[in-house]
């Protein structure tokens, strides 16, 4: 077991993510778009099947409570079989349409020749296809639609899809890793939860700390700032000034009508508030791609996108309007490719909307009461070196400083098989 771990380690951790391969330079996709398009991959290692499991909606109880199809992709082509205890790579699948988290997980297919794995990408439940009540309008519905949408719940759905897929193979012996970039935490907890089938989790850019007061609530956002200030104090607080600017503008007669238009937005604005929200995603996003080549994780991107985005609100002369070079910055963002006619801010274009729900625990959007010392009551946090140190093992924690995830990360080596990877520039994103 440890041999793999090591294994794990030496082969290098160097993430290359398959959207930086000559393949998808050439043949650029919309992500936007991304939805509606045909399996993305070109590359030959990155095939793959689709399957459905039945999953149980309510894990916790034993009430006759309906099931759901969950989606998992699935890639035997390198796996050397139950005979030889094949490993199987599980990788969880988190907040978005598993198929683009596969595209995007260069790392995993990388090793996967390597160790003569099984490669499996199981989809988040209430996320792409894996929709709960039918369908993604009525899962969403309501909050007690929404309620089966936990943590808990989605990593019980890992363990019993993965405990059938192996019985299914005949596989029962062979061991399995987990790994997860933004639901690193996902692997990481199913393997402190569930130990007896994870062998080990690689855990990438994990906020397994950024819960309650462990650390200060404001470290994603100041890691973002910083990511900003780091590459132009006058970009910075160009942003910074844009938020009490559309304050005001909101605030006039037809500012909304006014800005909907200099925003170029399809439809037109009833509050300031949507509107902010949908810049400061851009930043959020762009502070958790900066990668120092081009990518297409969320958006289709140049190398630097901080840098370019800050270039561009910084080229202006002095006296233009604040929210004129807000909109010339996020222009990069969300219109890299110059082929957007206009801004659609209900576009979700990776189905990351759930997010919200899981991560911000959006009390006002769906009545529902966040219980924040659940998160650590469960999975543990508070002083959780000792607990990983006493209790855990097998985990590798990577994280680059710059992603913004970083400061609820795991960045010191807790023990011999509790491993911290930290890279001070690169993002790691597997
Ligand atoms: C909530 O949504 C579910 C699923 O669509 C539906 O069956 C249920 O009736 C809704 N409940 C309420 C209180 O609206
Ligand atoms: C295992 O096989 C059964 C019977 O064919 C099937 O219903 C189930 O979906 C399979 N499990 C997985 C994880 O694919
Ligand atoms: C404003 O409200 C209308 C009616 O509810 C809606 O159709 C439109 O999409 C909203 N505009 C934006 C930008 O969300
Ligand atoms: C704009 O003004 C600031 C000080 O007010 C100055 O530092 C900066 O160089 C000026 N930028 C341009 C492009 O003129
Ligand atoms: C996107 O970029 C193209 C090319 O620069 C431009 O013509 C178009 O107006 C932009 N779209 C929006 C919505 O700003
Ligand atoms: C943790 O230990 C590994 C080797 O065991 C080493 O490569 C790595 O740099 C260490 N991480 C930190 C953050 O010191």
């Amino acid at each position: 077991m440890k041999e793999l771990l090591l294994l794990f380690i030496s082969s290098s951790l160097l993430i290359t993510p398959i959207t930086s391969s000559p393949a998808f330079k050439t043949t650029p996709r919309f992500l936007s778009k991304f939805s509606n398009t045909n399996k993305p991959l070109t590359q030959q290692n990155l095939k793959y099947e689709t399957q459905y499991f039945t999953q149980t909606l309510d894990h916790f109880t034993f009430s006759n409570l309906p099931t759901f199809q969950q989606r998992y992709l699935i890639n035997s082509n390198y796996w050397s079989g139950p005979l030889q205890m094949g490993p199987i790579f599980f990788y969880c699948g988190n907040e978005g349409d598993i198929e683009w988290f596969a595209a995007n997980t260069g790392f995993v297919w990388e090793i996967a020749p390597r160790f003569n794995a099984l490669v499996v990408f199981p989809e988040h439940r209430y996320y792409g296809e894996s929709m709960p009540f039918g369908s993604r309008e009525k899962a969403y519905e309501n909050a007690s639609s929404l309620a089966y949408l936990t943590t808990e719940q989605a990593i019980a759905d890992f363990a019993v899809l993965v405990t059938d897929l192996k019985w299914n193979l005949s596989a029962k012996a062979c061991p399995v890793v987990f790994g997860g970039s933004y639901g690193g935490m996902l692997a990481a907890w199913m393997r402190l939860k569930y130990p007896h089938i994870a062998m080990g989790a690689l855990a990438s850019s994990a906020p397994i700390l950024q819960f309650e007061d462990i650390v200060p609530s404001e470290t994603f956002y100041d890691i973002v700032s910083r990511d900003f200030m780091r590459e132009s104090s006058s970009c910075f607080d160009t942003i910074k000034k844009s938020w009490g600017a559309l304050e005001v503008e909101g605030m006039k007669d037809d500012g909304l009508v006014q800005m909907s238009s200099n925003f170029r937005l399809c439809q037109r604005l009833n509050n300031t508030k949507d509107l902010s929200d949908w810049l400061s995603s851009a930043y959020s996003y762009l502070a958790m791609v900066d990668y120092p080549y081009p990518s297409e994780f969320l958006m289709p991107l140049p190398a630097n996108p901080i840098k370019e985005v800050c270039r561009e609100i910084d080229s202006y002369p002095n006296g233009t309007s604040v929210l004129e070079r807000i909109f010339a910055g996020v222009s990069i963002y969300y219109n890299y490719t110059g082929t957007v006619d206009c801004f659609d801010l209900g576009d979700d274009p990776h189905g990351m909307s759930g997010w919200d729900w899981q991560a911000k625990q959006c009390i006002k959007e769906f009545g529902i009461k966040p219980r924040p010392q659940w998160v650590t009551t469960e999975f543990g946090g508070h002083d959780i070196r000792t607990t990983l140190r006493t209790y855990g093992s097998n985990i590798i924690f990577s994280n680059g400083l710059l992603d913004p995830w970083s400061g609820g990360g795991v960045l010191q080596n807790v023990s011999e098989t509790i491993v911290a990877l930290v890279t001070a520039e690169g993002m790691t994103r597997e």
